[in-house]
């Protein structure tokens, strides 16, 4: 892995892993939410040297230039240098954004990754991923660049709403479909409050690891842990501003369950397992109701996914349970269809 993942299961762990990497900085800032500012700052204030403290408001519609601005406007305020430190205290939007801050920041300073939802744990701050979004575009103005480490407090996703806790979830599901079909297996009949969350938080960081390790920047290999997100982020971006919109892991759940009919229209996997799959994801997830003109509407935002070359849809798709292949050239016309195939599922 370009950068170390370190699981740390009891908060005096977590406390010497932070005063580890932050003994060589002088110049230290915390990035929280008010969520993050309540439920977590407190835990590790007192396991801080002398910091400032930068807070912005929780949600994907503040993941824009406006509050890349303010970060950046405190840090030069301070007089922040090239030594300086961010700490990034909370979940995908506050790791996505404040690293794309810092690696920003006079060409880049250090920064480490605190991710505290499930969803940040398990994917977000693993891989250095770093963005915001631009025009309704999820992500679509980034940069790769390694955190110093993530640091990862299991106990942390106590502070989730149930929500919160399922949409992370979904990310978890997706690494059992691409790379572990015994996992998936395992976890599928379970309820979310009997699922093993700290053995899956290992399990999932182990995959996305792997593959991470083997193709750092997405040339090929990484595409898999896009399953599910090419109709996923479509439909997401969609329903973004909307009054019913959907958190990250809610339009994933469509997205994979839209994808596996694809896959099962190409013979990878059977009817049974894209119908299996599907019945057991909406058991947790419920049914998104699409109307034709929501399906219409999120058609043209798969246009701008990042896989795409040339302009043609570059999905990644399950070749069997457990197995994920990428580079799938898929029709817009074959989007709709599977939408209207999801629309018309019964509801689990
Ligand atoms: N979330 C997908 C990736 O990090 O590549």
């Amino acid at each position: 892995m370009p950068h170390p993942v370190h699981i740390l299961p009891a908060i005096n762990a977590l406390a010497d892993a932070l005063r580890n990497y932050i003994s060589a900085y002088t110049q230290i800032a915390v990035l929280v939410d008010e969520n993050t500012q309540q439920h977590c700052y407190p835990l590790l204030r007192e396991h801080l040297p002398a910091h400032h403290l930068i807070q912005i408001k929780s949600g994907e519609e503040q993941k824009h230039l406006g509050t890349c601005q303010h970060i950046w406007q405190c840090l030069t305020d301070w007089g922040f240098d090239r030594k300086g430190l961010l700490i990034n205290l909370g979940g995908g939007v506050i790791g996505d954004m404040g690293g794309f801050c810092a690696a920003t920041y006079k060409r880049g300073i250090a920064f480490l990754q605190l991710p505290t939802t499930l969803l940040a744990q398990v994917d977000a701050s693993v891989g250095g991923k770093l963005g915001i979004d631009f025009m309704g575009y999820k992500n679509h103005i980034g940069v790769f660049q390694d955190p110093l480490a993530v640091l990862v407090y299991p106990a942390f996703i106590n502070t989730l709403s149930d929500r919160e806790l399922r949409s992370g979830f979904a990310e978890i599901i997706k690494h059992c479909l691409i790379r572990d079909k015994n996992k998936w297996l395992e976890i599928a009949h379970r309820p979310l409050k009997d699922q093993h969350f700290s053995d899956l938080i290992a399990h999932s960081i182990d995959i996305k690891k792997a593959v991470v390790e083997e193709d750092p920047t997405e040339k090929g290999l990484r595409k898999i842990l896009n399953f599910g997100h090419t109709i996923g982020h479509a439909i997401e971006t969609h329903f973004l501003g909307k009054e019913n919109r959907l958190l990250h892991g809610e339009a994933i759940a469509v997205g994979m369950i839209a994808e596996n009919y694809l896959a099962a229209k190409r013979g990878w996997i059977s009817i049974d397992e894209c119908e299996s799959i599907a019945q057991h994801i909406m058991r947790l997830f419920g049914k998104v109701a699409l109307s034709e003109d929501d399906i219409a509407q999120s058609l043209p935002h798969a246009l701008q996914d990042k896989k795409n070359e040339k302009g043609a849809i570059q999905a990644s798709l399950l070749g069997a349970v457990g197995n994920c292949g990428y580079n799938h050239a898929i029709a817009l016309s074959e989007i709709e269809e599977a939408l209207q195939w999801y629309a018309a599922l019964p509801s689990a």
